[in-house]
Order: C-alpha cells, then structure tokens, then sequence
C-alpha cells in the first residue's frame, strides 16, 4: 500500500535549474507531494540543505565534472537518486537574418548558437547520462525532459532555440527506447506561453519585440484568440504534470512528450 495516492514520500528528485521559474515551482509541487528535491542550479553555492526536503547544489550543467559532482552530492546527502528533471535552459531570441540592419546584436552568431546549443542541448545530454548510470546501477528512475512548443512548432526569431528543444525531443525518443530495458523512464514535458519566469526578462523581451518587427507593448497578443483556453499557463499547471510523470501512476509511460500549452500547441 502507498501512503498516499501518488507514492512519492521521500523519493529523491534531482531538478536542475530550480532556484527560479518553472524549475522553482517543479521543485515546489515535488516536495508538496512528499518528494525530497536536490535544486542544481548554476547560482547555488556549493551544497546547502534547506531543511530535511530541500538541498542547493552548486552545478553548471555544461560541465561534465560540475554534473557528475553535484549528483555525487545529491546521493551521498540523501542516499538516492530516484528521478532527475532536466529544465535549466535559456533562451535568446535571435533572428537568422537581420535584414533591417538596426539590431545586428539580434542576429545569430556563434555565441549565441554555442550557449543555447550548451546549456539545452549539451547540459540534458551530460545530466541525463550521469543519471543513467546511477538509475542503471540501482535498478531504475526516471528522466523528465523539459521541452517547450517551440520544439515542434518552430518560432519566429527564436530557430536555435526551437531546434535545441527538438533536439530534446529526440533524447527523450532514444532513450525511451535504450533504457527501458534497465527500468528507466523518460519523458518530455513541452510549456507553450506562461506566466512570467526569469527567462522572460526586459532584455527577452526587447530582443522578441525586434526579431518580429514590433514593440514590447504590442508583443502580447490577446490570448482569448491564440490560446484555445484563454489564457497563459500557471508555473503550477507545469509542475504538476512533472510530478505526476516522476510517479509510478506513470508506469506506462516513456519517450513521449507531452504539450502543456491550454490548446495551442499541435504536438
Ligand atoms: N518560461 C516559459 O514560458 C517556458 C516555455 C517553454 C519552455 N520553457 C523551458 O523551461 C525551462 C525553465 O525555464 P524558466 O522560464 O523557468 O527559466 P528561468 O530563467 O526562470 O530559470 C532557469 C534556471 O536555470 C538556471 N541555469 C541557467 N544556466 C544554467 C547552467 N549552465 N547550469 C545550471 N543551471 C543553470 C538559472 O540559474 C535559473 O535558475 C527551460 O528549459 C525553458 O526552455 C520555459
């Protein structure tokens, strides 16, 4: 019998990205749900528990070492790893072509390209291996990929960033399919539009308002006519499902990604 209908008291999650945004409020729903959190996010300093629940760990997803210690620090301070949820990402609008010429700081380089390429594409790639090898030693766990619409929608000025997530859509396919066969499950969860996070800052918006050729106050279209459901999604209504999916009520479920988007999305 579990102690409660989701069965999840005191499974250990590793979230990396968790001291802001959507990463905060995965973290949030987890330990609601009985779950102890590991928080690795790049802003943490070193290892800080925060309660019995709750530990900060100092991680830079895009550096092999940095993951393979932090997770090193997840086990030995709480004795297990039982899921990770892969949601550090950034996202820098960036036209492939400025083509009027005023904001060539809005166009794509290699910079961009390589940090988007990094942080969502390369940090799930070394968080997700890690975790494979600690899920496979001990018989089992489960991968949460966070994806986005952009993923399979494409986006307007946002094409590196839509074709990281595409390439976590990818990940999360193989290795639903490479490592079932050891007890791991993996799935994807893709947000569309929601409430405000860190990502979504003034300079996010002022580089989104250039790249589709309007202004910060006319950026937000009226969501009662673009979202079947009318409105941006809560941080919650992510969350929530994440928590669900790092649940055995999830048993069934690998290499799929789900759409959180109130309608908008066709993925
Ligand atoms: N905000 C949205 O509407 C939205 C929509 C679709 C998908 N997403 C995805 O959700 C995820 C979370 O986005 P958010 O909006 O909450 O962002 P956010 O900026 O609020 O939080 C991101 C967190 O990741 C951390 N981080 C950045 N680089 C890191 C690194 N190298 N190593 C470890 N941690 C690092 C940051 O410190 C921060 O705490 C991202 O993968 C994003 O692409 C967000």
């Amino acid at each position: 019998m579990m102690a409660t209908w989701l069965g999840i008291d005191g499974r250990v999650i590793a979230v990396t990205g968790a001291s802001s945004g959507i990463g905060k409020s995965i973290s949030d729903s987890l330990k609601a749900a009985g779950a102890r959190v590991a928080n690795l996010d790049i802003s943490a300093e070193g290892v800080t528990a925060d309660g019995e629940n709750h530990l900060d760990v100092h991680c830079d997803v895009t550096d092999r070492d940095s993951v393979v210690a932090a997770l090193d620090a997840v086990v030995e301070s709480y004795g297990s790893l039982d899921g990770v949820v892969n949601n550090a990402g950034i996202n820098l609008p960036r036209m492939l072509v400025d083509v009027r010429g005023e904001r060539p700081e809005y166009e794509l380089d290699d910079a961009s390209f390589a940090l988007m390429m990094n942080i969502n594409v390369k940090g799930v790639f070394l968080v997700g291996q890690q975790a494979a090898r600690i899920f496979a030693a001990k018989g089992g766990g489960v991968i949460v990929n966070i994806s986005s619409e952009a993923g399979v929608e494409g986006s307007d000025g946002q094409s590196v960033y839509s074709a990281t997530k595409g390439a976590v859509n990818s990940f999360t396919r193989s290795w639903g399919k490479e490592l079932s066969k050891y007890g791991i499950r993996t799935v994807g969860v893709a947000p569309g539009i929601n409430e405000p996070t860190g990502l979504t800052s003034p300079a996010y918006n002022e580089a989104l308002a250039y790249t589709r050729n309007t202004t910060v106050d006319n950026l937000t279209p009226d969501y009662a006519k673009t979202i079947p459901l009318g409105r941006p999604g809560k941080l919650s209504e992510i969350a929530d499902l994440v928590t669900y999916l790092v649940s055995d009520r999830a048993s069934y479920i690998t290499g799929t990604t789900y759409a959180v988007t109130g309608g908008k999305s066709r993925g």
